[in-house]
């Protein structure tokens, strides 16, 4: 629970004195409990939640001027760098690191879920061939909703707990299959014996003809960053969006679909192949001196650049951008995109248009480039994230239900039409 500091805002309204509690957190602003301002006949504003803090949270903090990202109390790129994806899982859901007992036992568990009830696979048969890999995602998350009715009680701990496990372990395999689905390919079922990002490689790139495809270490490897840099963060669009269907005690698997739709949109999600797109519309070194002139006059966006939180730069992207230097130097490629990318960063930190809005790169703008390097298909990159980001997504919908809740409900300032009456 958060400390009341003892100090107070005092709100002057209509000749009278409101007086609103602060209360500090452990890092981060304090913030001003607005609830008594109700009473007054007020409202509060502040569309976008420029300056709302929806909840109180112990899982991620980010200090955004500073460039800071911490999972209950790590710094990112100490995760990225010395924990596998499924440790920082863990960590997330449990809010320890794991010891190499509890460690075995988790991935354990996670792999022994890794399959999913045959019928789903049948779900894909109903989308066009040329689905967004996205849409059938939103569709067969969404749909294992309908295959564990014994185990949706909210109310119940070992419910909640065995529900973030399924998802954890499914979603790849949900995610491969949602790419096999869109090339043709037979679906591939997870193996056991393999690493969690292995697995995820195998599923989407193995097929039963080739008997001894070997998923290659180093993109493993990479992947397995790829994933735990998406892990979590914080209050994004997309995690209050599983919050807030949350709230309504809507089921876990409703509540990540919904999620999964929100990441979709190019603003958040949706980035990482909007950035791949933009690569491909400019072309070539030559023509980003135009390009980026059409973004000063606001005609197109800049994707893989700025922040809400981010004002100075982004953690994540530091070490995806090393990454991206090892995965590329690795496999030898030498990609023109990467150095459209670089001159593009290079002209975006220097030119005063973006130094004024601190404008840098997102975690966005260097996946798209190592995604494409390992081989994935761009249509995919964004369920990458939705893949790697449901843990955080769980592990917020989990938080939430262990302590009391409201509905999510929030108020407007309505500038319609005033009553007024039908005339016939
Ligand atoms: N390219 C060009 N100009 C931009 C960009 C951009 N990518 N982002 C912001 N601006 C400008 C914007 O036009 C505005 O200028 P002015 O003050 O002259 O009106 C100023 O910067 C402030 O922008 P804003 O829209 O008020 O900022 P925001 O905090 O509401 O939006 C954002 C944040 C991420 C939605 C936005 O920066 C954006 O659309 N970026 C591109 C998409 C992207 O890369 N998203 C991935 C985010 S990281 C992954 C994730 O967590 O989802």
């Amino acid at each position: 629970m958060s400390e009341a500091t003892g100090k107070k805002a005092v709100l002057q309204l209509d000749g009278k004195e409101i007086e609103l509690p602060i209360y500090s957190g452990t890092l981060g602003p304090d913030v001003i409990d607005v609830k008594d301002v109700l009473a007054s006949g007020h409202f509060t504003f502040d569309p976008g939640f420029m300056a709302t803090a929806s909840c109180e949270s112990k899982i991620t903090f980010i200090d955004g001027n500073k460039g800071i990202l911490l999972h209950r109390g790590y710094p990112i790129d100490q995760l990225a760098t010395q924990t596998d994806y499924l440790e920082t899982c863990y960590l997330l859901l449990n809010g320890e690191l794991p010891n190499q007992e509890q460690k075995e036992e988790f991935d354990k568990k996670v792999r022994a879920h890794t399959m999913v009830h045959d019928q789903v696979s049948r779900f894909y048969n109903g989308f066009r061939r040329d689905a967004h890999p996205m849409a059938i995602m939103v569709g067969v998350v969404g749909a294992l909703s309908a295959f564990y009715h014994n185990q949706l009680d909210i109310e119940d701990v070992n419910h909640r707990e065995i529900t973030a496990v399924r998802l954890i372990a499914k979603i790849p395999t949900l995610a491969a299959w949602s790419y096999k689905y869109t090339v043709g390919q037979p679906f591939m079922y997870p193996r056991n014996d393999l690493s969690y990002a292995e697995n995820f490689l195998y599923m989407m790139f193995a097929t039963p003809a080739d008997k001894d495809y070997k998923v290659n270490p180093v993109l493993a490897k990479a992947m397995d960053r790829i994933f735990t840099l998406h892990a979590d963060h914080e209050q994004n669009a997309s995690t209050s969006t599983v919050r807030l269907a949350g709230s309504t005690g809507a089921n876990p698997y409703a509540c990540i679909s919904a999620g999964i739709s929100a990441l979709w949109g190019p603003a958040h999600g949706g980035a990482n192949e909007a950035v791949l797109k933009m690569l491909d519309e400019i072309g070539s070194v030559e023509n980003v001196a135009e390009f980026m002139e059409k973004v000063k006059r606001k005609e197109v966006k800049l994707m893989g650049f700025g922040h809400r939180v981010y004002k100075n730069f982004d953690p994540r992207a530091k070490v995806m951008k090393q990454t991206c230097d090892e995965v590329l130097a690795a496999l030898g490629i030498n990609d023109p995109q990467l150095a459209l990318a670089m001159e593009l960063e290079r002209i975006a930190l220097s030119d005063p248009y973006f130094i004024e809005r601190n404008l840098y790169p997102n975690v966005d703008f260097y996946s798209g480039i190592i995604l494409k390097a390992i081989g994935i298909p761009t249509t995919m990159f964004t369920v990458i994230f939705a893949l790697a980001r449901t843990v955080g997504w769980i592990s917020h919908w989990l938080e939430m239900h262990s302590a009391p809740y409201k509905i999510g409900r929030p108020r407007q300032l309505y500038t319609g039409e005033t009553q007024r009456d039908i005339k016939r």
